[in-house]
């Protein structure tokens, strides 16, 4: 069976699987050694009509202008090039808005967009999907040019290519060092799922802590199984006997740096960048790469490396361009993979209801409201929701009470509620709702208010039935929940009007556009 990858949206690196992404490398190879031969190459070219949209609203070189040229390598194609700066952007005009109309000016369209926000890409992919689907236009493919601090995908294509003839396309095992600054540094954050294609991977991480990888990335680096250090400074590295063939040096953002840091960026710097007295302690074979630009002034790889066997920057900003034309080639449908069965992507589902639990009815008659006792009347008919919050402050369950009532909108009916210690000393809150019954989409939402709570339907007396209820793989469709990044395309403060949407990873909840992870109290707004 042949893989069509029309359509595709590269957001981040994942949205490729390891086996595509090796695809992708073994193409690249292929195209790069017929150019070599001067054979002909035309296979890789698009046959059929498309535009392709090269979108910058931050500076860019390589990535754009090697884009340009790769659009270019495919000669059918009508190549845009959107002045960002005289567009209505300026005008406060939405993004989901600019892309919708461009995307109707061809029959199939391939967007490369680079922005400030985070998410960008993954929405788009939504929302200007559906503004094709209502038109009768095929889905756009959308590749992220790098958004914010979040991932830079085609760099990540660049980067891991390089690294594979690097080492003769082996891929069982690479050891790197990522050198620099590794907290607002997009392309280091794509390697944390990059580097899968290695199936054995050692990461040395180099940077003071001010500027180190976070937390939540090496988490996700151990779950991939990679083996992660880390060091404040390349002095402290090279006193180790153990360092890396592959140097991945990245320069400090100081364009994404809050004032405070940015006073201390000159000291932070020179833990990061190499000098000369440094040279003997390199081990032979070492390679140094860096996706550029470096600053002109005390670059991290000074400019007297330029010369030396060091040298992997250069061969790596110049295999940009055929990695990314292999990538137009693909979205536009000139080149198939050969896959042993469709697979189709994975949508996080959960109308299921899978964590709405049904429990087992253990008093048969108002035995949950044993609280009736101290206050509370037991209710004949209707809804007691129970266990709210258990083993919290009181404080912590009464505000959970009063954020299920007013997301609920339970106010509008008798009700009761109240704060009791159970039998095991533990605080918990209850709601008891007579004559009003909860609905499973009620109870769902619950669900994303208050997990670990149990919901009781009563009816003539007697709990009717009984639900314990879990956090939800997805919450979306809240007013009152809100990504805490501020450069997040959902973040109120950026105006595009875009609903917020969480996953739910392990135990944290990840925003489903910039992918930041949230504990579960921290995305409500109330
Ligand atoms: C990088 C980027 O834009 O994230 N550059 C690039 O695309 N080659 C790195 C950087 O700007 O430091």
């Amino acid at each position: 069976m042949k893989k069509d990858f029309r359509s595709r949206t590269l957001a981040v690196i994942r949205d490729f699987s390891i086996e595509e992404q090796l695809f992708l490398y073994h193409q690249t190879k292929i195209l790069k050694e017929k150019w070599r031969k001067k054979e002909d190459i035309s296979e890789f070219q698009i046959k059929d009509p498309v535009n392709i949209y090269i979108v910058f609203v931050e500076p860019s070189t390589r990535t754009k202008e090697s884009f340009i040229n790769a659009a270019k390598f495919h000669k059918n194609a009508r190549v845009n090039i959107f002045d960002s700066e005289h567009s209505s952007f300026n005008k406060r005009e939405s993004y989901v808005d600019t892309f919708n109309m461009l995307t109707s000016y061809g029959d199939y369209s391939i967007f490369i967009v680079r922005t400030r926000l985070e998410g960008v890409p993954r929405l788009l992919k939504k929302k200007v999907g559906e503004f094709a689907d209502r038109h009768g236009i095929k889905r756009p493919a959308f590749i992220n040019g790098g958004d914010g601090r979040h991932e830079h995908p085609t760099q990540e294509l660049l980067d891991e290519y390089t690294f594979l003839e690097h080492k003769n396309f082996d891929n069982s095992h690479i050891k790197i060092a990522l050198i620099g600054d590794l907290l607002h540094g997009r392309t280091v954050h794509s390697k944390v799922d990059g580097l899968r294609i290695f199936k054995n991977v050692e990461v040395d991480l180099i940077a003071p802590e001010e500027i180190q990888m976070p937390q939540h990335y090496v988490d996700k680096m151990e779950r991939n199984g990679f083996k992660v250090k880390k060091y404040e400074s390349i002095d402290e590295y090279l006193s180790t006997d153990e360092t890396a063939d592959i140097w991945y040096f990245t320069r400090l953002q100081l364009e994404r740096m809050g004032e405070d840091m940015l006073e201390k960026a000159e000291s932070l710097k020179k833990a990061v960048t190499f000098r000369e007295d440094m040279l003997h302690k390199v081990k032979e074979g070492t390679k140094f790469y860096h996706p550029l630009p470096r600053p002109k002034i005390n670059p991290e790889i000074p400019v007297f490396l330029d010369d030396s066997p060091l040298n992997g920057w250069e061969t790596q900003a110049m295999n940009g361009y055929w990695v990314r034309v292999v990538l137009l080639s693909m979205l536009g449908g000139a080149i198939e993979m050969e896959t042993p069965t469709e697979q189709n992507e994975i949508e996080n589902k959960d109308d299921e209801y899978k964590f709405i639990i049904p429990a087992k009815i253990t008093h048969g008659t108002k035995g949950v409201l044993k609280e009736g006792k101290r206050g509370i009347k037991p209710i004949d008919n209707g809804t007691v929701i129970d266990h709210i919050a258990k083993g919290k402050s009181p404080e912590e369950i009464y505000s959970t009470i009063v954020k299920i009532r007013k997301i609920l909108k339970l106010y509008d009916c008798d009700s009761a509620d109240g704060i009791f210690r159970s039998a095991d000393g533990n605080y918990k809150g209850y709601i008891s709702l007579p004559d009003r019954y909860l609905s499973k989409k009620e109870i769902k939402k619950l669900s994303a208010i208050s997990p670990n709570t149990t919901v009781n339907i009563i009816k003539d007396s007697s709990v009717k039935e009984k639900y314990r209820i879990k956090l939800p793989p997805k919450i979306y469709n809240f007013e009152e929940i809100s990504c805490k990044n501020e450069n997040c395309i959902t973040n109120p403060k950026n105006g595009e009007g875009v609903p917020s949407s969480f996953v739910r990873i392990g135990d944290k909840l990840v925003c489903e556009y910039c992918e930041t992870p949230h504990d579960y109290g921290e995305i409500w707004t109330i």
